[in-house]
């Protein structure tokens, strides 16, 4: 297998689209060679997220290799729509959820791992934040509970998420030189950018996954051979996070109603040692974190 050339697309809302302008957006993922899709999740709600990543396979006739973000969660619950997705992609090889799968061996250097991830509310100070998320109406897990109650679960779900990235990551060392991670939440605060700063304490609890950040950072602390990159999504503001040689955090653009392609990636000449060459030559700031135009 040797699958290289991607289109990278994080937050497309694709449920606040309509045809015509899906019908560009679809165009716009061939407009360049590739072999696949990366989709780093909010593609849309749950009645209709798998019809969605389907109508993208049908239109683009390429796979695509997905997570799940907290909006495609809404109006069900987190467990339903997960095993939904799952058995609606086992019955076509070209729709790849990544969350509890194997990772994927791309080519003799590259592995791709992923899994939703979740805002854990390690960071920052969730108990003084007055940050309330649509998610704890519109997603049945969380309904009617107090934030002393979602703590734990939201928690949870950002520990689960990191074992089992962890568990891809166990595995894609042995086989690859590097690994693509996707996950929907961005893992460390420096990749979380709001106004050109990093998220505050009153944001960062529902815009980070600390879980896996600190997992990430641990397995490349031992591991220093196997490099990481990571795509992510949700805050819908674009950054790139220099977090150690080995680990690069790209966190992608998006707009409601104006699905873009966030990046043609080619990974035979993704160069992570140096992400600023991606952007023309920008240097990363004292920080640490590359700012696109
Ligand atoms: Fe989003
Ligand atoms: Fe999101």
């Amino acid at each position: 297998m040797n699958l290289r050339r991607f289109a990278w697309v994080t937050d497309p809302h694709l449920n606040f689209v309509d045809l015509n302008r899906f019908e560009r957006f679809a165009n716009e993922l061939t407009e360049q060679p590739i072999d696949g899709i990366l989709l780093t999740g909010d593609v849309s709600e749950a009645e209709d997220v798998i019809w969605q990543i389907r109508r993208m396979v049908e239109h683009t006739g390429k796979p695509v290799y997905f997570v799940l973000g907290n909006h495609d969660f809404y109006h069900s619950s987190i467990d339903l729509v997960r095993s939904s997705v799952a058995t609606s992609c086992k019955a076509d090889p070209r729709m790849v959820y990544l969350t509890g799968a194997e990772p994927i061996l791309l080519s003799n250097d590259w592995s791709l791992c992923g899994d939703d991830g979740w805002a854990d509310g390690r960071l920052g100070d969730y108990h003084r934040s007055m940050v309330r998320l649509n998610d704890y109406q519109q997603i049945s897990d969380f309904a009617g509970l107090s934030p002393a109650i979602r703590l734990p679960i939201i928690r949870r779900l950002g520990l689960t998420s990191a074992v089992r990235i962890r568990r891809q990551l166990e595995i894609a060392r042995h086989v690859s030189r590097r690994s693509v991670v996707l996950t929907h939440i961005p893992p460390f605060r420096e990749a979380c950018l709001y106004d050109s700063k990093p998220a505050d304490d009153n944001w960062a609890p529902f815009f980070t996954c600390h879980s896996v950040g600190w997992m990430l950072r641990r397995f490349c602390q031992r591991f220093p051979e196997h490099q990481v990159l990571v795509l992510c999504g949700h805050t819908h503001h674009q950054c790139v996070s220099l977090i150690a040689d080995n680990l690069v955090v790209w966190t992608g653009h998006a707009e409601y109603a104006d699905p873009k392609v966030n990046a043609f990636l080619d990974l035979a000449h993704l160069d992570l040692t140096a992400p600023a060459a991606w952007f023309n030559g920008q240097a990363p700031t004292s920080n640490g974190v590359v700012r696109p135009a």
